[in-house]
């Protein structure tokens, strides 16, 4: 899964980390940077999706869609899809370019909006990767634990 990563992906992957080095190193206001997860983040994301059991994958906070890049490599790994919620338009548009660039639109559902309005509508959930904004971590963190499935 690591090691072969499709060219496509690896360089939308190589693609936002330049961007989000140069946001960093340019002071953009924090609403306008990407805020990614660094590579080692991304790579333990996918080596702990992978071992997930079955059922729906869920990312709160997909900024320009780096992490679902990652997330992406376990769901083809396991057959699986990932629904990905974003609020930001901008980040909205990039993620879509990602998405489309990297191949994966067949296993990312892209929801726009505020996630707290939407999670309830989810249920199988085996994994979620919480990275939305501090302040609303507990909020989400309730809405998703029933959402969770059990392991068989
Ligand atoms: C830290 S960044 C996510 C980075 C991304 N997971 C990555 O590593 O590539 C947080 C993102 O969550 C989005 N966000 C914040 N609150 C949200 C909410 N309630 N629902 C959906 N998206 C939200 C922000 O607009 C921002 O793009």
């Amino acid at each position: 899964m690591l090691y072969d990563i499709p060219p496509s992906i690896r360089n939308r992957m190589r693609y936002l980390e330049r961007l989000d080095g140069r946001h960093r190193r340019e002071n953009v206001r924090q609403f306008d940077r990407l805020r990614q997860v660094p590579p080692a983040t991304g790579r333990f994301l996918a080596v702990l999706a992978a071992g997930a059991p079955e059922g729906r994958y869920l990312e709160i906070g997909t900024s320009g869609g780096y992490s679902t890049l990652w997330l992406a490599l376990a769901c083809r790994e396991g057959k699986r899809r990932i629904t990905t919620f974003e609020i930001a338009d901008e980040k909205i548009k990039l993620a879509r370019q990602t998405f489309r660039s990297a191949g994966i639109e067949d296993i990312v559902d892209l929801v726009e909006g505020d996630a707290r309005k939407h999670l309830k509508a989810y249920k199988g959930v085996s994994f979620c990767f919480l990275d939305a904004e501090k302040r609303h971590y507990l909020t989400c963190y309730n809405l998703v634990v029933p959402l969770l499935c059990r392991k068989t």
